[in-house]
């Protein structure tokens, strides 16, 4: 990676009109990851943003970046969002090489006040072979979704509702299996991993359906088609880290991987065998 020379200075557009109010704010450096597609190389480009406020979001901070940029009529740095509020898991930036920022939690929420004035930050995107940049920060993680679509469909009936108690479920199993449905599919898992390991997103959706009733029909079938994609989409093995823990904004354990492992050696001793 190579840093360029360039250093556009930007102040965000409500205060930095007035010097006043923008010797309140912080001043950053920031050398992002520039890279025009999946084809071209990529090098980091050093800018720098002025009167960021502490209550901003880290995304904020971007749009802050970008507005200049746009005003100055550059190309805006590319990067993944949607609902902003930690639940879709569109967002995801390796923030001074840590998954996500220095905080356990989603990039978007991740505020300024983490950071302090004068601070050099580095955003790349997610590194994995499984995760090609599409462009700049914007990373395809279609892998994660082909995943999900081998595991394929439950066998639960359709129609009207049937009686909560009709189908009991442990508190212990049903609680288990709720933590496992919070990851909402970012892959901050598979970036903090040094394998590039998706175990961790695999678990929490075989885990999730495994534990209850519903899961009960296809979980054979379900872990050892998930596994075998996961493979094939070039994710790396699993060796018990734990960095995609630590990393994960939804706080998924290990013993979820655990509980996979578990479900894979029992399904293959009965004989499942994943799709070719
Ligand atoms: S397990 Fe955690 S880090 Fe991995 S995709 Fe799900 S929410 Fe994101
Ligand atoms: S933008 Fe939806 S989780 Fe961050």
């Amino acid at each position: 990676m190579t840093a360029t020379q360039e250093h556009p200075t930007f102040a965000s557009g409500t205060a930095g009109d007035d010097p006043a109010m923008a010797k309140h704010g912080m001043t950053l450096t920031l050398r992002v990851w520039r890279q025009k597609g999946p084809q071209h190389k990529g090098k980091m480009v050093t800018y720098q943003v002025e009167d960021i406020s502490p209550d901003m979001s880290f995304l904020e901070m971007l749009d802050v970046l970008n507005e200049k940029l746009i005003l100055a009529g550059d190309d805006p740095v590319v990067f993944d969002h949607d609902c902003r509020e930690g639940i879709c898991g569109s967002c995801g930036l390796m923030i001074n090489g840590i998954a996500h920022g220095p905080e356990q939690t989603t990039t978007c929420q991740l505020h300024m006040r983490k950071f302090k004035d004068g601070d050099t930050i580095d955003i790349e995107p997610w590194r994995a072979t499984a995760f090609p940049v599409i462009k700049d920060l914007s990373v395809n993680r279609q892998a994660l979704d082909r995943i999900i679509q081998a595991g394929g469909y439950i066998s639960a009936p359709t129609g009207t509702a049937p009686e909560a108690h009709s189908i009991l479920v442990s508190k212990k199993d049903s609680d288990a299996a709720f933590d496992a449905a919070t990851c909402i599919g970012c892959g901050a898992c598979v970036a903090a991993c040094p394998n590039a390991s998706s175990m961790l997103f695999t678990s929490a959706k075989v885990t999730h359906l495994n534990l209850l009733p519903q899961g009960q029909p296809e979980r054979d079938d379900r872990v050892v088609n998930m596994i075998a994609q996961q493979d094939r989409e070039g994710f790396g093995g699993c060796t018990n880290i734990g960095e995609c823990s630590a990393a994960c904004p939804k706080g998924i354990s290990m013993e979820t991987i655990s509980r996979l492992n578990h479900d894979l050696l029992g399904a293959l001793r009965a004989g499942a065998r994943p799709k070719s």
